[in-house]
């Protein structure tokens, strides 16, 4: 069962990032956690971030690819400030077939009104917010529950 997580822009400052709504857990060590986490429940994680939204597009038309291989479970996905921006990260979303569990740390809904609107929600299987950095792993525990179950 392998599971792809995807982090967007600037999640790669974490750490030194305003700590105070992102904490000081690093990208590397988010990354370990997930890693575990998907260990734990049988599964195999395979991280990555990119702070460019054409990259974002390919690895998720890429995985597309892998899910209707039956090789990809699903993208555990924070997409940062594009969530708010991003009608391409919607379409393509929509148009890989691959479900999606979008991750946000801080919540979104308790900030700025720019914040609250997610275009990747529409396109979502799932939505984890304002959990911090364990919402990667509730995500991961979702999607490796949701395949099993479409499994069995
Ligand atoms: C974020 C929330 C977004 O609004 C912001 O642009 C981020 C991080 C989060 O994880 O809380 O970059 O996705």
């Amino acid at each position: 069962l392998k599971i792809l997580v995807l982090n967007g822009p600037n999640l790669n400052l974490l750490g030194t990032r305003e700590p105070a709504v992102y904490g000081h857990t690093t990208l590397a060590d988010v990354e370990a956690l997930c890693r575990a986490a998907a260990t734990e429940r049988g599964a195999e994680a395979d991280c990555r971030q990119s702070n460019h939204e054409g990259v974002l597009l390919d690895w998720i038309h890429a995985a597309g690819v892998q899910h209707r291989a039956g090789a990809l479970a699903g993208i555990v996905f924070n997409a940062g400030a594009y969530t708010h921006t991003s009608v391409a990260l919607h379409d393509a979303i929509k148009g890989s077939g691959v479900p999606v569990i979008e991750v946000h740390i801080s919540n979104v809904h308790a900030r700025e009104a720019f914040r609250h609107h997610s275009y990747i929600s529409p396109a979502a299987a799932g939505i984890v917010v304002g959990f911090g950095i364990d919402g990667y792993v509730l995500a991961i525990d979702g999607l490796v529950r949701k395949a099993k179950a479409a499994k069995a």
